[in-house]
């Protein structure tokens, strides 16, 4: 065969096979020390490529210039946290006594509250050295990076002090290990309780950080020595928000007409970031419209687009558009009947983000507790549209989707969360409990399906009781597509003499700010009421 093949190269003028083959395996140990020497090269050509992130720096001189003042609404953080701007721009005060400052504070709240902020402004405020780093910066796909890059963040640190090592995003590493399949971030994690306990009170190093899920973190990072200090960063109340829109207003130039006072009062439930991005749209609004400073309206836009979205083009038929204007009538009128449940602002069958019309209920004050009742009432208010469209239209749509979510989300926190069902009053065992036996599992189901249906029934009265009302308000809209509160007043007013009146608005106290909105998809909306309000205690 090699004989023939030999002879066949031969014949075609080509080089002998066999030469080939010898010349081969004698330079093979050669080959092979080249084709080594070319894998080491890239190697090291791709460790020096490798993401090098060097914690961020941030020295006396040249610091970003965010100060306590800069950060409104949260004066009880701000109290705990001078503290430790004391502690470090004087360190001799406090040992003299004796006092050791904490080794590790842990801001934790919702996002957007303001905790990345107020790091900053320690830093800012007590001089000391800023190292910033995001957790989730730690964790590569090499396995030890992390650790490694944790080491070379304390060293930088302890030979800087007086320093602040920041570590946002904390959860990105922090979470309870054993769920790493891949091991990195448990390494990375178990580095970081070891530098934590590494470096003593005396070095004047604090370190700080930010999570959002208190409750995922690993119970070892919490324990005193570590982050024996957690700070819980809440949203604003009603003081805090206009502060807030103080401070973001500082450099705008506003109108006489423009009270932040009432902005506030209709804003709750917004974050400090919620409300950063409503004064810059009324500043956009304000642009857009030529203008040389900042008006009211401005503002009531831009609020309107930060809960109900951006007016959209969707181009909705005859029938459509009746539809959503009696299934918004709906809501207005038994918002406007139920006296526990925020006073309707504004209603709108004018399409806006993914929703086909909106109502706007605004609350006068903060509120952190909620009764059995009031729940029941809201849930009445979102299930009027639904009631509305099938009085009316003998049919329902799939508008109402969001509606129903909320419902259901609503009902399920009542019976699992708050003992708020018929027979399970006395304990609470979570949905995702399942040491429960099957017959309690179904009895919760059915509770929930009855509070549901109770407030469906409930909804359905007023809308029956009050139908001329509502036929009022929906051609109303038919007619404006916007009304706004004094109108759905002038129409019950109207009504009032009639055998229909309206139960008298008693000044309620009111929760968080609410938009329904009527819509095809259902999707959260930012000025919702929460669908589980606050634990008692809170407040
Ligand atoms: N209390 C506040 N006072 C003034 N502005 C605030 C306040 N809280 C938030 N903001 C605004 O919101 C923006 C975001 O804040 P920050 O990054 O501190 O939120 P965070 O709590 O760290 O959020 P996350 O948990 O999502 O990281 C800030 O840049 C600021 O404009
Ligand atoms: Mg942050």
């Amino acid at each position: 065969m090699g004989d023939s093949m030999n002879q066949i190269a031969n014949l075609l003028g080509l080089v002998d096979l066999d030469r080939i083959l010898n010349e081969i395996t004698r330079w093979s140990p050669l080959l092979m020390l080249v084709f080594i020497f070319l894998l080491v090269y890239v190697m090291f050509r791709m460790l020096a490529v490798m993401p090098k992130t060097k914690p961020q720096e941030i020295r006396k001189a040249g610091r970003s210039g965010i100060g306590w003042d800069d950060i409104a609404g949260v004066e009880g953080t701000k109290d705990e946290l001078r503290e430790v701007v004391d502690f470090l721009s004087d360190p001799k005060r406090f040992k003299a006594l004796g006092a050791k400052v904490p080794k590790g504070i842990l801001l934790h709240g919702p996002p957007g509250t303001g905790k990345t902020m107020l790091a900053k402004a320690v830093a800012h405020e007590s001089g000391a050295n800023f190292y910033s780093q995001s957790a989730s910066s730690f964790v590569e796909m090499f396995a030890g990076l992390g650790a490694a890059r944790i080491r070379r963040l304390f060293k930088d640190a302890r030979e800087n002090a007086p320093a602040i090592l920041f570590i946002d995003e904390l959860d990105a590493v922090g979470g309870a290990r054993g769920s790493d399949v891949s091991g990195e971030r448990d390494q990375t994690l178990n580095q970081l309780l070891v530098e934590m306990d590494g470096f003593e009170a005396s070095e004047n190093i604090v370190v700080m950080a930010a999570s959002n899920l208190l409750d995922k973190l690993d119970a070892a990072l919490l324990r005193p020595g570590r982050f024996d200090r957690q700070v819980f960063v809440p949203p604003p109340d009603l003081r805090g928000r206009e502060e807030i829109l103080g401070v973001h207003t500082r450099d705008k130039p506003l109108s006489q007409d423009v009270e932040l006072g009432r902005v506030a009062q209709h804003t709750a439930g917004l974050t400090g970031a919620d409300l950063a991005n409503l004064c810059n749209e009324a500043a956009i609004q304000a642009g857009r419209r030529d203008r040389g400073f900042i008006a009211q309206a401005d503002f009531d836009n831009a609020f309107e687009r930060v809960v109900a979205g951006l007016q959209s083009r969707k181009v909705i038929t005859d029938h459509e558009k009746r539809v959503v204007a009696w299934h918004e009538a709906g809501h207005a009128l038994v918002s406007e009947l139920l006296p526990t449940v925020d006073q309707v602002q504004k209603v709108s069958i004018v399409p806006r983000g993914k929703a086909l019309g909106y109502t706007l209920n605004l609350p006068q004050e903060d509120r952190y507790l909620k009764s059995r009742e009031e729940l029941i009432d809201y849930m009445k208010v979102l299930l009027a549209g639904r009631v509305a469209e099938q009085l009316i239209f003998g049919r329902v749509t799939t508008g109402a989707s969001d509606d129903l979510s909320k419902v259901t989300a609503i009902a399920r926190s009542m019976v699992y969360e708050y003992g708020m069902g018929t027979s399970i009053r006395s304990h609470q065992v979570p949905a995702n409990d399942w040491n429960v036996s099957e017959k309690m599992r179904q009895r919760r189901d059915e509770e929930v399906a009855a509070i549901a249906e109770e407030a469906y029934r409930g909804a359905q009265r007023l809308i029956c009781d009050h139908r001329d009302l509502l036929d009022e308000i929906a051609h109303k809209l038919l007619e404006n597509e916007v009304i706004e509160h004094d109108e759905i007043v002038s129409i019950m007013i109207g009504h009032r003499d009639s055998a229909l009146s309206p139960e008298p608005r008693r000044d309620p106290d009111r929760a968080a700010a609410a938009v329904v909105v009527s819509g095809q998809e259902p999707g959260e909306q930012p000025g919702s009421p929460p669908a589980s309000p606050p634990p008692p205690g809170r407040g």
